[in-house]
């Protein structure tokens, strides 16, 4: 919340932001936890979803309270209007730094699974949700997603029937300085799951 007092008053729109009594320190008390949202990103089919369903797991047996937000669930209800065009793409991660940033306020950790293809976005979400954004890139080469295929999009798009899919005809933008990154085309993903506990225990306390 403390991000927000630059903009506490816009006259334009006639709005103010009110403080409220309840914190987000006092409800991360409450749940006993610390807030974060971990960003997970990567290609289609390189286990974005699959490792944040798993380290989701691992997070509620220790006890945490969680969140997690999906690309492809994400788009059949609040960004169901948006394609894939660069500004839908925005638009789409836009409005999932706020759900994540206001999740986190609740004090939950949030884990979120889209491909974020653009490192500016990913700059912008983390300006967004602060000093508890953590970025996980899933670096499963292309060559090893398009030979998953789980669910044939790739195939489609080399024969031209996909508009801008990412990887193929739209890109893909490594993140220079990832506080992670997990290729999961090497090891298990209990494996992927032991690293990120290692690497992100101390943060998650
Ligand atoms: S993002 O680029 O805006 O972050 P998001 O993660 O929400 O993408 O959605 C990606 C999912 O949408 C993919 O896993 C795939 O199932 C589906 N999809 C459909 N069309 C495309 C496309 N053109 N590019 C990438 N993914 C697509």
């Amino acid at each position: 919340m403390e991000n927000r007092t630059k903009e506490n008053q816009d006259d334009s729109r006639q709005i103010t932001w009110h403080p409220m009594d309840i914190t987000r320190e006092r409800r991360e008390e409450l749940l006993g936890q610390k807030a974060a949202t971990i960003w997970f990103t990567g290609l289609s089919g390189s286990g974005k979803s699959t490792l944040a369903n798993a380290f989701e797991q691992q997070l509620a047996a220790m006890g945490k309270h969680t969140m997690l937000l999906d690309g492809d669930n994400v788009r059949f209800g609040l960004n169901r209007d948006l394609g894939f065009s660069k500004e839908d793409r925005v638009e789409n991660i836009r409005r999932i730094a706020e759900v994540a940033k206001l999740m986190n306020d609740a004090g939950l950790i949030v884990l979120t699974s889209f491909i974020s293809p653009f490192r500016e976005e990913r700059q912008a979400a983390r300006e967004i949700i602060g000093a508890s954004f953590i970025e996980v890139y899933v670096s499963t080469p292309l060559e090893e997603c398009e030979r998953r295929d789980v669910k044939g999009l790739y195939r489609a798009a080399r024969k031209g029937e996909i508009a801008e899919f990412t990887g193929i005809t739209s890109a893909y933008e490594i993140p220079l300085q990832p506080e992670l990154t997990i290729d999961t085309s090497i090891g298990s993903v209990a494996d992927s799951v032991r690293e990120m506990t290692a690497a992100l225990g101390h943060i998650l306390r």
